[in-house]
């Protein structure tokens, strides 16, 4: 059958109005709210055949009955339906800041492990822990494309920032309630009640990334900073009372409800994430060039960064620009000189922050200073030092191959443990600037 669907000419009038009406001021607006070209859009508002998943995702945004719209004969129609109810379970889904995992290696145990937990068990909380940068937040969004036909909705949000729970709760109603729900008037538990209702009618995936940042750390581990105890208390009901979706959480620190809450046989459990093995490094390693070592040097290597991808991806872009890849001399130069095994990420970190330019460094800077994702053009705008906006693309490409900031979507970032690693070093700075009273140059 055609994969494609037009909009009935008599309809088209309509269409167009159903555009402004659902306050879209724009083609451009709908294109980027639903994540597709612009030209789908125009074609699609002329009467234009587009690809029949396209429509159906068109018809739901804009509330029109797709099937009353489309311009197809009916012995077509009971395949489309059944095509388009598998692709509402598909494309309801708003990934946020997700970061690409297009490159990743290993964790097959893990996500078997979880795919079971969530999928069969109907695990209803379910979080994921680890050190900084041991892939909590890549493992998460693995699983989430892998898992996401058995929901009927996908979330995923970071609480790097630590959004206050109310805007997540009225952010999960929003995009749960289909945009309908913008009352925001309740208490927090009367919010969290209105969440779980929606969790109970439908099957839904929520991911909250980072939430060590909601946490207090330290020896009070796991329990919340002042103004997040709200958070408590969503993880307690969405642990307690039963529903049929599942909130996956990553987090450094387990929080204390999941520790009152989870059990082999119960639906809230934990899996502490280890560091990957020396096959899964290898491939890792294997997109910053070529690297000579025996399996006992490999080893050696692996085990230092306790299997910590971050630190390995920041260790093999040195070990590849310092050492030209040679393994057994970066093992005699760096690791064995009396060094304690590595134990914080940020051990690597003020190695390699030491080794980068000024500009680089001044780059630095700003992704910490923006917290959000941002532009190479408005990076261009930030910088100050004399020549470093010619370098800029050189620079950020050099950074990346560091791993030390990632691009998304929305533009560049800085890893999250990176994140808290620049903005100590801004405090620093800061500091100093205010000790001496005069600014320092952008690097320490
Ligand atoms: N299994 C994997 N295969 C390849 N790269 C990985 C894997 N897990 C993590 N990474 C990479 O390691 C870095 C740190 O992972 P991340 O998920 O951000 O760690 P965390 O969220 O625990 O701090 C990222 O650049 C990520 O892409
Ligand atoms: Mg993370």
């Amino acid at each position: 059958m055609s994969r494609s669907l037009r909009v009935t000419s008599g309809f088209i009038p309509q269409v167009k109005l159903a555009v402004m009406r659902n306050g879209f001021p724009s083609q451009q607006a709908l294109a980027e709210e639903l994540g597709l070209a612009r030209f789908t859009i125009s074609n699609f508002l002329n009467g234009k055949p587009i690809d029949y998943l396209n429509f159906v995702e068109i018809c739901h945004i804009l509330r029109l009955d797709w099937q009353e719209i489309a311009d197809l004969d009916n012995s077509r129609l009971n395949e489309v339906s059944t095509k388009s109810r598998q692709l509402a379970h598909l494309h309801q889904e708003d990934l946020g800041e997700a970061p690409n995992v297009s490159v990743f290696y290993g964790r097959t145990e893990e996500l078997a492990k979880l795919e079971q937990w969530i999928v069969i068990d109907r695990c209803r909380l379910v979080a994921l822990l680890g050190m900084g940068g041991i892939g909590k937040t890549a493992l998460s969004v693995k699983l989430a494309e892998q898992i996401q036909n058995e929901f009927d909705y996908l979330i995923w949000r970071s609480l790097r920032n630590a959004p206050p729970v109310e805007n997540i709760l009225v952010d999960l109603i929003k995009f749960l309630s289909n945009q309908q729900e913008t009352d925001l008037q309740d208490t927090v538990n009367g919010k969290v009640s209105r969440l779980i209702n929606y969790l109970r009618s439908s099957r839904c995936l929520l991911v909250l990334d980072n939430a060590e940042s909601i946490l207090r750390g330290g020896d009070r581990a796991g329990q919340y900073r002042e103004g997040y105890e709200g958070y408590g208390e969503l993880l307690r009901q969405l642990g307690e009372l039963p529903h049929q979706s599942c909130l996956v959480l990553t987090s450094r620190e387990k929080p204390k409800e999941i520790a009152l809450l989870e059990g082999q046989t119960r639906p809230v459990r934990s899996l502490q994430l280890n560091g990957l093995d020396a096959t899964d490094v290898k491939s890792i390693f294997t997109e910053y060039g070529s690297f000579s070592g025996s399996e006992d040097e490999w080893r050696v290597v692996v085990e230092y960064y306790a299997g910590n991808p971050l630190a390995l991806k920041i260790a093999a872009s040195a070990i590849q620009e310092i050492l030209n890849g040679n393994i057994p001399e970066f093992i005699e130069i760096y690791l064995k000189p009396g060094k304690v095994l590595f134990d914080d990420i940020r051990d690597i970190l003020d190695e390699q922050f030491n080794r980068l330019s000024a500009s680089e460094k001044e780059i630095m800077y700003w992704l910490a200073i923006n917290r959000e994702p941002v532009s190479d053009l408005k990076l261009q705008e930030d910088i100050v030092l004399s020549g470093a906006q010619q370098k800029l693309i050189a620079d950020l490409a050099s950074l990346k191959r560091r791993s030390l900031i990632e691009r998304g979507e929305a533009g560049f970032t800085l890893q999250n443990v990176v994140m808290e690693y620049m903005t100590d070093q801004l405090i620093k700075k800061v500091s100093e600037e205010i000790r001496t009273g005069a600014p320092t140059p952008y690097k320490m």
